[in-house]
């Protein structure tokens, strides 16, 4: 799979072990950066990385900044893109099955890497299960076109 990856400054050092860990299950990774510790602005990564996942150039992606939420909001800015925080194993899988999350976000300050590597494995490893969910995913968009009016 080809899988996005995006963070700020207080990512970087989790950003380099997560890209490894993942080219270590076979994918192919993007790097949309930073890569450097010197402050930067996690919205700008987030909607770097949003587009990227709304225009199809990678099928999903990961975002890491400190806690994950900030990254994650701007990512959710972008149309199609559904980013989900997760610091748990069990919401990594159910993000996927049910709302279909095309981005996994987690925070460099919150989660150590060996959680962080079992969060995006969980991730990775789910289905979206369809079926009344796919219903409900479906009105994510409705509110995107809402948003127009
Ligand atoms: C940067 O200090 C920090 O605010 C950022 O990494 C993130 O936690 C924001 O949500």
């Amino acid at each position: 799979m080809k899988i996005g990856i995006g963070n700020d400054h207080a990512g970087v050092e989790m950003k380099m072990q997560i890209m490894e860990y993942l080219k270590s299950l076979g994918h192919e990774v993007v790097n949309y950066g930073t890569d450097t510790t010197e402050s930067c602005h996690y919205p700008l990564i987030g909607e770097k990385v949003g587009r990227a996942v709304a225009a199809g150039e990678v099928e999903c992606a990961v975002l890491i900044c400190g806690t994950g939420v900030g990254i994650s909001i701007a990512a959710n800015k972008v149309n199609g893109v559904r980013a989900a925080v997760c610091s748990d194993t069990t919401t990594a899988r159910l993000v996927k099955e049910h709302n279909n999350a095309n981005i996994i976000a987690f925070g460099a300050r919150i989660v150590g890497i060996e959680l962080a590597k079992d969060i995006v494995k969980a991730y990775l490893d789910a289905d979206f299960l369809e079926g009344r969910h796919a219903v409900r995913v479906a009105m994510f968009e409705e509110i995107e076109n809402r948003s127009g009016d």
